[in-house]
């Protein structure tokens, strides 16, 4: 089946771009896996290094099975094109670095993936001359516009903002980045296209650590940018070339299996979300008994969020595996209750199916200052939760036990 684009998602993430008579009859796609390509003759081989036709010269430009990868992700997303990487960060860099030039700027939101963030901050004006202004209010689409100078590229924002799960007015967001003619990237990492299509509602690139829910639940490393395809093409020919971060067949390969369980793990990490934010935020109460007070939580589809209604609006099929939970207490009763947890695993990553739990001001947000200034709204006794696919009533006995733990009634 080619592009079949009135079929639905669950049946596009399994046959889309991808017709066996073209691969030797096999089911599932094959591992392209080698460096080089022969050419049948000087003409094919003109045409294909000046990007005038699609074929596979040399592994670091790309290969077959990447290419399907690439292809499928993008009907999902409602894009044109996308291109892999070898790590998300690899792909934001790329992106970024190719629509901002030495002395350019990119707009973002604060809230952002501590590795996202770092590069911004640090590593982007430092190593590369580009610079990076800060959204004092994201969920203002005119102080997107306040940011904006005569040297911005782009606006940027994580769409499910790390680690505190925020979102912002995007219709708005976007048609403030169309009036400047800027592009809209929006990191939808959390959110995967069985949740959340940035690109149908107005952003011009979505990017991913495939990392994460697009590949089959943390097997392997892998990035991608979904947007315009002649933009893609030239940036295959140019950044993606000299940058050398291609993704392998063999990942590629894990990605093509994640996409195609996509949609059931999405269902199931959001259901477990949720349940499990329920059961934190139906605990904030137990605060004047209890030694290790909720003071908030930090979930999408929790009926008293902020976000609610744009999680309503915008993803009615729910809102991921990941939600953040700020204790009353100290870092050491929070660093204990951690440790107490036996099915969760302390980990930095998100969208296994195994469940993960971490405290972002000790580890992937220690590196950015802005964790400590007044600008971002971490709070440094705040534990993220990444839910697998566990049955949810063993995260909730496990939850329950650790609170026992640390000397906390349960309920
Ligand atoms: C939202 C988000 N974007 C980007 C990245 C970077 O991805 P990778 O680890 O694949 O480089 C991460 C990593 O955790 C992330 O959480």
């Amino acid at each position: 089946m080619a592009e079949k684009k009135n079929y639905c998602f669950d049946t596009l993430a399994q046959h889309a771009c991808y017709d066996p008579k073209e691969h030797h009859g096999y089911l599932s796609e094959p591992i392209y896996e080698g460096v080089v390509q022969t050419q049948p003759n000087c003409k094919t081989a003109a045409r294909i290094f000046s990007g005038a036709e699609e074929g596979f010269i040399y592994g670091r430009l790309g290969n077959e099975t990447a290419r399907i990868f690439e292809k499928r992700l993008a009907v999902l997303e409602g894009g044109e094109d996308a291109l892999s990487f070898t790590t998300g960060m690899a792909a934001i860099r790329c992106l970024i670095l190719k629509l901002a030039g030495l002395g350019d700027n990119i707009v973002s939101s604060r809230q952002l993936y501590g590795g996202t963030g770092h590069f911004f901050e640090t590593e982007m004006p430092k190593q590369f001359g580009r610079g990076i202004n800060f959204v004092d209010n994201p969920w203002d689409a005119n102080s997107w516009a306040k940011a904006i100078n005569c040297r911005t590229k782009a606006f940027y924002m994580e769409w499910l903002a790390n680690p505190t799960i925020d979102l912002y007015p995007f219709l708005e967001i976007a048609s403030m980045a169309k009036r400047h003619r800027l592009p809209l990237i929006v990191d939808s990492t959390f959110a995967s296209p069985a949740l959340f299509r940035p690109i149908p509602w107005g952003a011009t690139f979505a990017v991913h650590s495939a990392t994460k829910y697009l590949s089959c639940g943390g097997v392997n490393l892998a990035g991608a940018v979904v947007g315009p395809k002649k933009f893609l093409a030239e940036m295959r020919e140019n950044e993606y070339l000299s940058y050398g971060a291609p993704l392998s067949a063999f990942h590629a390969r894990f990605c093509l299996i994640g996409l195609s369980t996509l949609s059931l793990r999405m269902k199931r990490h959001s259901e477990n979300a949720e349940r499990l934010a329920s059961w934190f935020w139906g605990r904030r109460f137990e605060k004047k008994k209890s030694s290790l007070g909720i003071k908030n939580v930090f979930y999408p589809n929790l009926s008293d969020s902020p976000y609610a209604v744009y999680a309503r609006n915008f993803m009615p099929e729910g809102c991921g595996g990941v939600f953040s939970v700020e204790f009353d207490c100290s870092l050491e009763k929070c660093a204990k209750f951690i440790d107490s947890l036996k099915i969760f695993s302390i980990a930095p990553s998100l969208g296994e199916c195994k469940s993960l739990v971490i405290m972002p001001s000790l580890t992937t947000h220690s590196k950015l200052s802005c964790v400590a200034s007044k600008g971002t709204n971490i709070p440094p006794n705040l534990i993220r939760f990444a839910v697998g696919l566990e049955d949810p009533w063993d995260l909730i006995k496990d939850l329950r036990q650790a609170f026992s733990s640390v000397g906390a009634k349960p309920v």
